[in-house]
């Protein structure tokens, strides 16, 4: 089968984030190929500074909800929200890590990259294995995508790194900084809008 650019580029404008599922299990064999295409991302140096932790036990995922859901209490109340508001909020995301029927935590382990003694030097370095650790974020999406599954990206493990870290027993340097709730679509959404080109880029 061959593929014209028009195809591959509907391919990728077909991806929509996914954020809720049927209950059915992501077999190990798309698991594991999911992840061997999240490696072919570029990285800075090729140093491949991301790292997975692949959770589908549900009593991980509900140890894991509860842990983060007191860091994320923790930081609401800070906020000065009212106790139900919180309440909801912290359902919501309980929900999400429990009901998802395969969650990938994606972390930076920043022992891979160069290390440098002065701050600029250092700031870009860490910069680079951000950038690399998304790149890999993006693959693993498109190949969820490609797999006929679908997946939203979280951003929250970046408030409950140490919790997550502790939870899962993790060695000290990975970095949580994203996780991915991946499953078979119940829903299949509209396309978000897109800022324009005019908006984003320019033509020198
Ligand atoms: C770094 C990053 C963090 C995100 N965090 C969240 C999140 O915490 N919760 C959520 O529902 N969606 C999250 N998203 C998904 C975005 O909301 C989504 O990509 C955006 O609205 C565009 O929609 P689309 O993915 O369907 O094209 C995140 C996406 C990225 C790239």
């Amino acid at each position: 089968m061959t593929f014209t650019a028009t195809d591959l580029h509907n391919f990728l404008r077909t991806r929509h984030s996914i954020r809720r599922f049927k209950t059915d299990p992501v077999p190990d064999s798309v698991i594991q190929n999911i992840l061997g295409t999240a490696a072919f991302a570029p990285s800075a140096h090729n140093r491949q500074p991301w790292r997975f932790a692949v959770i589908t036990t549900q009593v991980v995922k509900e140890e894991l909800a509860e842990a983060m859901a007191v860091d994320f209490e923790r930081d609401l109340i800070r906020d000065g929200l009212a106790p139900e508001k919180i309440q909801v909020q912290i359902q919501r995301s309980k929900g999400r890590i429990t009901s998802a029927p395969l969650a990938i935590l994606i972390c930076l382990d920043i022992s891979e990259m160069d290390s440098y003694p002065d701050e600029k030097r250092q700031y870009a370095e860490r910069t680079m294995a951000m950038q690399s650790v998304a790149a890999a974020g993006m693959q693993l999406l498109l190949a969820v995508h490609a797999e006929g599954l679908g997946a939203v990206w979280a951003c929250w493990p970046l408030f409950a790194q140490e919790t997550i870290r502790r939870t899962l027993h993790l060695s000290q340097s990975w970095e949580p900084h994203g996780m991915f709730f991946i499953g078979y679509p119940e829903v299949l959404p509209q396309a978000r809008e897109r800022k324009s080109l005019e908006e984003t880029a320019i033509f020198i």
